[in-house]
């Protein structure tokens, strides 16, 4: 976190977790930037946006960090995480096995943050509905046990994915 001269800005950074293919960097580029690729390519290293949101009257900067889901394209994972005060850890509703590694990206949060972190479980691809392989209430549960937020989003659709982030946000502030 840091705070401007005029003790008036504020930076965030918060980084998005979570397997290969669930959507990280179409969350990102859908916030960011409102646009969405069906053929997306999976990110090698580190990427990341800044985005201003106005809290409160306040502008409050988010750098939002996405890197690969893949452990041989990614970057130096302690960097990655060193000052994030946010994080979204996302899965695909359609894919079990993309749920079954969210408490491994938590236990790797968890070694490499040096601080409180806010978290946000994102079960993500909501707009696959029909071949919906995690209910609702286990994404809840899971997030309720972890100590998590918790929402469903579709990079695809737009769904939730402002409020995914800006929930994220406005508990950091
Ligand atoms: P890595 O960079 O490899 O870690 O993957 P990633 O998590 O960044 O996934 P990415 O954003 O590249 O998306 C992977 C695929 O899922 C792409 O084909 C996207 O178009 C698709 N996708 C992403 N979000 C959604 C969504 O909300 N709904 C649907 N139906 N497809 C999505
Ligand atoms: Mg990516």
């Amino acid at each position: 976190m840091e705070e401007g001269e005029d003790g008036e800005q504020y930076l965030f950074k918060i980084v998005i977790i979570g397997d290969s293919a669930v959507g990280k960097s179409n969350l990102l580029s859908r916030y960011a930037r409102n646009e969405f690729n069906l053929h997306s390519k999976a990110t090698i290293g580190v990427e990341f946006q800044t985005q201003s949101v106005v809290i409160d009257g306040k502008e409050v900067k988010a750098q939002i960090w996405d890197t690969a889901g893949q452990e041989r394209f990614r970057a130096v994972t302690s960097a990655y995480y060193r000052g994030a005060v946010g994080a979204l850890v996302v899965y695909d509703i359609s894919r079990r096995t993309t749920f079954d590694s969210v408490p491994r990206w938590l236990q790797e949060l968890e070694t490499h943050s040096d601080t409180t972190v806010a978290k946000m479980l994102v079960g993500n691809k909501c707009d696959l509905d029909n071949i919906r392989n995690i209910s609702v209430e286990e994404g809840k549960s899971l997030a309720e046990a972890e100590g998590l937020f918790f929402i469903e989003t579709s990079a695809l659709d737009s769904t939730n994915v402002k409020k995914a982030f800006e929930i994220v946000i406005r508990e950091i502030y």
